[in-house]
């Protein structure tokens, strides 16, 4: 079965052609630069980009491929959740290609897809879930901070997530208070490597609580009040670097403690983690060593998978066909909250 998935739900334009489980192509175009300028995302600005950039990549993800039009089996897009003018852009193209070639359409849920990226793996790239086992998967980016419990494929219950700050806007939310580049995750990452992760300590926000919601707000604000109140420390790089280590070792504890706790409580044997922050080193590290240590098998988001890409749109719509899933009606809508239950 070979499939033509479109991911448009915020700043990448991506288009990936899957085949039996395997990914012909995965073509990505960031448009990072384009709102590093405003400091984050620029929803019009977005959209624009889509529309320009859209049928280039598409284009390219099927000559990668080898594929024409006509090969394809199926059509796929993220439906939701998204910017809803980014959405509409490949959920309407990838619709009226599915109605043009006659196929059928599948929309799909942004994070739903996040959810099995972590069973995508090797070069090339392909979703082995051969060995998938029930699994505490965490979903960490720009927007979004999930913990969910995945009994089955294709079965999840949501357990938390934030009730404020994603995990990914702490980092790029503090970056700005230190005067980083947008998106500061990468950059902290990078400086963090090189200092003390107990410099400075800041709050561990819900990590006791019974609940699997996420906080990062009240950390935001106690490192906005750290620099207000130690300004010069800026202006010395290892200090900066001390910094950078400790807001993410705050971040970091939090996110692992909260997944092994879930995973220990629903007794399952496998910890998952993929979206944008899954890029982080120290992040990858604590969850390996930590898994390690209490016996659960770990798998990671390949890191081209970890930000968003369609191809783990693909992956899981052909799991929905073979499946028997029924496909999107022709004239379904995008839905911008589409919340996973
Ligand atoms: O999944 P993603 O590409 O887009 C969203 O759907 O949000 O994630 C982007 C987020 C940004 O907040 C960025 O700062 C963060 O992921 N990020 C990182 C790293 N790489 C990307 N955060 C920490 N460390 C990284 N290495
Ligand atoms: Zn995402």
């Amino acid at each position: 079965m070979t499939l033509l998935a479109l991911e448009t739900s915020c700043d990448e334009t991506s288009a990936a052609v899957v085949r039996d489980g395997q990914i012909l192509a995965n073509v990505v175009s960031s448009q990072i630069e384009l709102h590093a300028e405003y400091g984050g995302v620029v929803p019009e600005l977005a959209a624009r980009e889509h529309l320009k950039n859209l049928p280039p990549v598409a284009q390219a993800a099927l000559h990668a491929a080898a594929i024409s039009p006509a090969q394809l089996d199926a059509v796929a897009a993220t439906q939701g959740p998204g910017l809803p003018t980014a959405l509409l852009v490949g959920f309407k193209a990838a619709q009226a290609m599915a109605f043009a070639l006659n196929k059928p359409f599948l929309g799909i849920n942004h994070h739903e897809a996040h959810l099995y990226s972590p069973w995508i793996s090797g070069a090339p790239l392909a979703a082995d879930f051969s060995k998938f086992q029930p699994n505490i998967s965490l979903i960490v980016s720009g927007g979004h901070t999930l913990l969910v419990l995945v009994a089955a494929e294709l079965k999840h219950r949501v357990l938390g997530g934030t009730i404020d700050d994603a995990a990914g806007e702490c980092f790029d939310k503090t970056g700005k208070l230190m005067g980083l580049a947008y998106p500061a995750g990468p950059v902290i990452d990078r400086l963090a490597a090189e200092g003390n992760p107990r410099a400075y300590n800041f709050p561990r926000p819900l990590q006791h609580d019974a609940n699997d919601d996420f906080s990062f707000s009240g950390l935001k604000t106690s490192v906005r009040y750290f620099i207000r109140d130690n300004p010069a420390l800026l202006d010395d790089r290892q200090k900066v670097c001390d910094l950078c280590a400790s807001v993410q070792a705050a971040i970091i504890e939090v996110l692992v403690a909260k997944t092994i706790r879930a995973a220990k409580r629903h007794g399952v044997r496998c910890v998952t983690a993929s979206g944008g922050v899954t890029c982080n080193r120290a992040l990858r590290n604590e969850l390996e060593r930590t898994c390690h240590h209490h016996g659960f098998s770990l798998r990671l988001a390949d890191k081209a998978l970890c930000t968003d890409n369609a191809a783990m749109i693909g992956i899981l719509a052909e799991r929905k066909l073979r499946a028997g899933l029924a496909p999107a009606e022709p004239d379904a809508e995008i839905q911008p909250g589409w919340r996973l239950e």
